[in-house]
């Protein structure tokens, strides 16, 4: 097996499920030592029963910059390295623009985009070190966007001028930024996406569970670490098209969205 991951110290967050589950896995499963934090307890303890002693449990919550510090410090005092950090811990919207309350748009904002920047104060000086990884899970969301999303693709798009403006800060200290923008992958990201007034929306949108599969996208996460790719885009050919829209002919691209199905 290829050794490029062995030994490596990395933190990933939203662990307990889904997407950054299935990467936390694979990595531990490549012999890297795997801070994988979430809220959820249970779950996080289910993926180290599965994955094994190569995941460091950490419960926390990303919109608190404590515990952000605390996954780094856990990483770096266990293993006495930080190779990476992976951002994916995220939450999703289905609501009208206009009906949804701000303080919706300020929970998606700090679950989404703000705490990048908690990861990225405390853990830069270590990857540094390491000449490691920073990458974050956005979206094509964060280069398109869709109706009824309008707070989760503003905090993807923020998520990735940031990370496209430092990695030009930081690239010359060896440190690798990648921006995962992954389609549809059948994950609980619509169950737990927040409606207009901040309850979950809890239903799983056909074009979910239509995607690609967490591992096959975790695959392509571990790709783009390993070959040092810019970006990724782990999804389907339809996401795909749009994405080429995007940049060549917006405004098909618009007459095209506003008829399709957003649930
Ligand atoms: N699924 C898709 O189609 C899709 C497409 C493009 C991008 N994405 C992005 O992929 C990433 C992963 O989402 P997913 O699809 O795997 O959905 P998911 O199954 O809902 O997983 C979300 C993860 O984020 C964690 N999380 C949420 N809020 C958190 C907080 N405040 N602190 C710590 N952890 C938190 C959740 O754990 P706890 O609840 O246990 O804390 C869970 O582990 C997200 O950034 C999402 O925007 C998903």
């Amino acid at each position: 097996m290829n050794k490029f991951f062995k030994g490596k110290t990395f933190v990933v967050t939203g662990a307990s499920s889904g997407i950054g589950r299935a990467v936390s896995a694979r990595l531990a499963k490549r012999g890297v030592k795997v801070v994988s934090m979430a809220r959820t307890l249970k779950k996080l303890e289910a993926l180290k029963s599965q994955a094994g002693p190569n995941i460091i449990v950490f419960q926390g919550d990303v919109t608190r910059e404590d515990d952000c510090r605390s996954a780094i410090e856990l990483a770096v005092s266990t293993t006495g390295r930080l190779d990476g950090i992976i951002h994916n811990a995220g939450v999703s919207m289905r609501a009208l623009a206009e009906e949804t309350d701000i303080q919706v748009y300020r929970d998606i904002m700090e679950t989404n985009f703000f705490s990048m920047l908690y990861f990225f104060k405390h853990g830069l000086q270590h990857v540094i070190k390491t000449k490691g990884h920073i990458a974050a899970v956005s979206s094509m969301m964060g280069r398109y966007s869709t109706q009824e999303r309008s707070g989760y693709n503003a905090s993807k798009h923020a998520l990735q001028g940031y990370l496209n403006s430092v990695r030009l800060e930081i690239m010359k200290k060896g440190v690798h930024v990648m921006v995962i923008s992954p389609g549809f992958v059948q994950t609980e990201n619509s169950v737990n996406a927040l409606t207009a007034d901040g309850s979950r929306y809890g239903k799983m949108d056909r074009a979910l569970a239509g995607g690609l599969t967490p591992g096959q996208t975790a695959a392509v996460i571990l790709d783009g670490i390993e070959h040092r790719k810019r970006d990724v885009f782990p999804a389907g050919l339809k996401e795909k098209i749009g994405l080429f829209l995007s940049k060549w002919a917006p405004s098909v691209l618009d007459k095209v969205l506003i008829k399709s199905k957003v649930k």
